[in-house]
């Protein structure tokens, strides 16, 4: 005889029989956050008061993310992004290296790309046709403890002083403003290029929807990411701002956040220079997903 078991109304009781429909998960990691995940979304749907029309507006929207990524775009990343998310997983997970001196991380977001040319050092990044103020970037890669990480990779790309990476802009040939070099034996690195621009965040999918419901300006301070690979090390990405953009404390995704902010000084001619230190996290090298090809 089969014998149903319906949960009572009440919503206590609706959780604990979700909750128990979860206690078979195999992965015990899966099992935790799922657990976690369910707790929330429930105290969420009753903080809210969530009515069936206002649930099937959030799935819909759930589904809008998934039909506008694809290879070239991942709105995913980007719904992280301006909701915050991104940052917070970021700054979380390196919560123990920040106590210690470590630089803060900032998202990855959605123009990394494979296979970025390798540069020797003092290379240029720019093509001799890529317009704006010069800039001078010099760097060192370093442990926590002061060490520098000689033969690390460090991964750079950044916007054109018109706010477009290349890959979005016909008018810059591929992979301009991108580079991948190698430290020496000082740890260090060095690069010419020029002083990038703020940008808006794509807005022709449901996150520029959701910005514009919002309120919200779509614009990113001026910034160069960095994505650093150093062997027996925690990955470190993030991104250094020209703290002199009027959106230099209002970046729509969050990333601008403490010794991140910079001041891109005068090199006493027409140009600009920075210099960053990198310091790392030991710990497991695990390289992030590439968004797009
Ligand atoms: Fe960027």
């Amino acid at each position: 005889m089969c014998e149903h078991v319906f949960p009572s109304t009440s919503p206590e009781a609706l959780l604990a029989a979700v909750l128990k429909s979860n206690a078979n998960t195999g992965n015990p990691r899966l099992k935790e956050i799922l657990e976690i995940g369910i707790r929330h979304l429930h105290a969420f749907a009753l903080e809210a008061d969530l009515a069936p029309a206002e649930l099937e507006v959030g799935l819909d929207f759930l589904v809008a993310i998934g039909q506008a990524s694809g290879p070239k775009k991942h709105e995913g990343i980007l719904l992280a992004d301006i909701l915050g998310l991104a940052t917070l997983v970021q700054l979380n997970d390196a919560r123990h290296a920040l106590e210690a001196g470590g630089t803060e991380p900032a998202l990855i977001g959605p123009f990394w790309r494979a296979n970025q040319p390798e540069r020797k050092n003092g290379e240029r990044i720019s093509t001799d046709d890529t317009p704006g103020p010069r800039l001078t970037v010099t760097g060192q890669v370093l442990s926590l403890d002061g060490t520098p990480l000689a033969g690390a990779r460090v991964e750079t790309w950044q916007a054109s002083p018109k706010g477009l990476y290349e890959n979005q802009d016909e008018s810059q040939p591929r992979m301009n403003l991108r580079g991948r070099f190698v430290t020496d034996e000082n740890g260090s690195f060095s690069f010419e290029s020029v002083r990038p621009a703020g940008y808006p965040v794509p807005v022709d999918g449901p996150c520029g929807e959701l910005l514009a419901a919002q309120n919200r300006h779509t614009m990113r301070p001026a910034h160069l990411h960095f994505l650093v690979v150093a062997p027996g090390h925690k990955v470190l990405a993030t991104q250094f701002f020209d703290v002199d953009d009027p959106h230099a404390q209002d970046d729509v995704v969050f990333g601008a956040v403490g010794s991140l902010l910079r001041q891109f000084e005068s090199d006493g001619a027409s140009g600009f220079k920075l210099d960053v230190k990198l310091r790392m996290e030991p710990g497991e090298t695990r390289v992030p997903k590439c968004p797009i090809p």
